[in-house]
């Protein structure tokens, strides 16, 4: 199939990318590299530097590569800012999505891949299913759930085809192709620069949650395995109009329980700063994945939280 990748050269999307190639799939990646890598784009993909703030720059990159399908990664990711500055949140996500869907209709792109997350849910000591309580604690989640919204009336409108994944929280590497935002945010990469001397400490925000241990819960999925499900849930639009679907592993690590993880794969030592909390995190976040996994036959290959930490690990050491 003919693809676009739009933020096809950050973290989730690079190994996306990868993943489709290696599936077949004819791969164009159009990113602004805000945050991507150039170098994290598949050689086999053809890459369009351009800006989905552009609504000319998104119409070219269609004309040009008439997709069949369109995966879209692109957007602001990091909660903590959504609550300092949710215009910007607003803009890029929601606003420039509309660019997006706006140009699938002009040029009748029927297939859309859409990267949700698990901040759209209210926090819950059960495990998420498509069908918990909806209430996001950030407007980072806020912004993804108005997506989700437009996302169902382009559908109904216009027959765009759609799939909606929610992800938890993506972590590790694939290859070459791993987690290297900046500022980094998300806490493997953060404890494993504090192991490898990059930071002074990995801070904990908030150990009096209602959790065993009084620090957050998070369910960690394999950025591969991520992936996987993206190539899955294309196929799925061939015969069904829509899925939307929460990825994760189905067990939750608190914040603590992933330092020790990083503490025993790289038998560093680690400074740990205990802190207050920080607005907009739920106490606890962990998926109920099984309507993926009976729909699209999905199924992680990597949930153990050691091999986790150790394949981003080993990507952060090269
Ligand atoms: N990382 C996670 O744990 C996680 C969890 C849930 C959902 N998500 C969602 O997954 C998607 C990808 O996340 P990621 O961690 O790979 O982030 P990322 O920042 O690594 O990737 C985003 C990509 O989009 C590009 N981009 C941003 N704005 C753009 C614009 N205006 N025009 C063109 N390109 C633009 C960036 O340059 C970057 O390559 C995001 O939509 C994010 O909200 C991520």
């Amino acid at each position: 199939m003919n693809i676009l990748v739009v933020g096809g050269a950050g973290y989730i999307g690079s190994v996306t990318s990868q993943l489709l190639v290696e599936a077949g799939h004819h791969v164009s990646v159009f990113d602004n590299l805000s945050t991507g890598h150039r170098d994290a784009v598949p050689d086999q993909a053809q890459f369009i530097r351009g800006d989905l703030a552009n609504q000319a720059e998104i119409d070219a990159a269609i004309k040009q590569v008439q997709p069949e399908a369109i995966l879209h990664f692109a957007a602001l990711i990091e909660a903590g800012e959504s609550m300092k500055n949710p215009a910007k949140f607003y803009r890029t996500n929601v606003g420039y999505t509309l660019n997006l869907l706006d140009a699938c209709v002009r040029f009748e792109v029927k297939k859309l891949v859409f990267s949700s997350t698990a901040a759209i849910f209210a926090a819950s000591d059960a495990p998420i299913s498509e069908n918990s309580h909806i209430e996001p604690a950030n407007c980072y989640g806020e912004t993804k759930l108005t997506v989700e919204r437009m996302l169902k009336w382009f559908g109904q409108i216009h027959g765009i085809r759609y799939s909606v994944l929610r992800y938890f929280n993506a972590c590790g590497a694939y290859g070459t192709r791993g987690e290297a935002h900046t500022p980094e945010t998300h806490l493997i990469p953060l404890t494993l620069q504090a192991a490898m001397g990059q930071r002074p400490a990995i801070n904990i925000y908030g150990t009096d949650y209602a959790t065993p241990d009084g620090t957050c819960i998070r369910d960690y999925i394999h950025v591969a395995d991520l992936g996987s499900a993206h190539v899955l849930a294309l196929n799925y639009l061939a015969d069904h109009p829509t899925i939307t679907c929460n990825l994760g592993n189905g067990t939750g690590y608190s914040v603590r329980e992933v330092i020790d993880a990083a503490l025993e794969v790289t038998g560093r030592e680690i400074k740990v700063v205990e802190g207050p909390r920080r607005p907009g995190d739920a106490a606890r976040l962990v998926a109920a994945s099984d309507l993926a996994r009976r729909e699209l036959g999905w199924q992680p290959k990597i949930p153990s939280l050691a091999d986790i930490v150790a394949s981003a690990w080993q990507f952060m050491q090269k």
